[in-house]
């Protein structure tokens, strides 16, 4: 069975893409059947697996209204075992087109992919940075939740307002739904506010936390310039290294 699993975190630029990116390649080297799937109108994680973000035939936002099938959107990507349905710029009207949907709006996205979710082994869901209708579909979509974070003076914050909301809808829409892991991204251990958000997670969240945390690394920040995860840049790179072992990790918790 397909699992589909969503990174989200309501706060902006803390490696959500990165990790959606890396994690979905990082699978597919290990051996794994995998979709990445764009849900954030900034197409960056499009972008990331070298698909132009122009003049896409299809996307993920005709897909949720109906004008194709997911199937008919998906594009192979030259990396191993991975596909991707892509996003651009147009998916900026779906949140509100979503709160139109007379029936069940929140399950537009479970729908859309159910019928494919068998056909792969992963389904990774690159939200964007809100709470709103689209990270809400794809949490009510989803099996898992990976939850990517700085290590910084507000995260804590942020986290437990995640946390209560996927609470919610496990609640109200989707049972099955988990948190697969928080997993600590752009780490750097000069920094002693690191250390102590780090040592918090793990006193708060201790069965929750990867194992392995993101380091900060030039790598992973160039790595999306070249339209490529950054085991296919720098295979020998700390940032190569570490996410195959987030995705080991990953794949023995779902
Ligand atoms: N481990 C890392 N080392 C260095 N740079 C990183 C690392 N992880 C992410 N970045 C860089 O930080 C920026 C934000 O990362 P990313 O786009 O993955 O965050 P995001 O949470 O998806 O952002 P948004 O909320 O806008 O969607 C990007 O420029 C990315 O290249
Ligand atoms: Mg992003």
């Amino acid at each position: 069975m397909g699992k589909i699993i969503s990174f989200a975190n309501q706060k902006g630029g803390v490696g959500k893409t990165t990790s959606a990116v890396n994690i979905a390649a990082s699978l597919g080297i290990l051996g794994y059947k995998t979709l990445l799937i764009d849900l954030d109108p900034q197409g960056n994680a499009t972008s990331g697996v070298g698909v132009a973000k122009r003049n896409l035939k299809l996307t993920i936002k005709d897909v949720l209204a109906g004008d194709c099938v997911a199937k008919e959107a998906i594009l192979e990507t030259k990396f191993q075992n991975l596909s991707v349905l892509p996003a651009n710029i147009t998916l900026a009207g779906a949140e509100f087109d979503l709160f139109q949907e007379e029936e069940a709006p929140h399950e537009v996205i479970k729908k859309a992919f159910a019928e494919i979710k068998d056909e792969y082994d992963y389904l990774i869901v690159d939200c964007p940075p809100s709470l709103g209708m689209l990270t809400l579909n794809s949490l009510s979509a989803s099996d898992g939740v990976v939850i990517p974070m700085q290590c910084e003076f507000y995260a804590l914050e942020g986290l437990s307002q995640l946390m209560i909301t996927i609470g919610k809808v496990k609640n109200h829409y989707n049972n099955s739904l988990n948190v697969t892991g928080i997993l600590i991204t752009m780490y750097t251990n000069r920094l002693l506010l690191t250390q102590q958000v780090k040592s918090e997670l793990k006193k708060h969240y201790s069965g929750k936390l990867f194992d392995t945390h993101i380091s900060r690394g030039v790598k992973l920040s160039e790595a999306p310039g070249f339209g490529c995860p950054v085991y296919y840049h720098d295979k020998r790179s700390k940032g190569a290294d570490e996410y195959l072992s987030v995705a080991h990790e990953l794949a023995t918790r779902i």
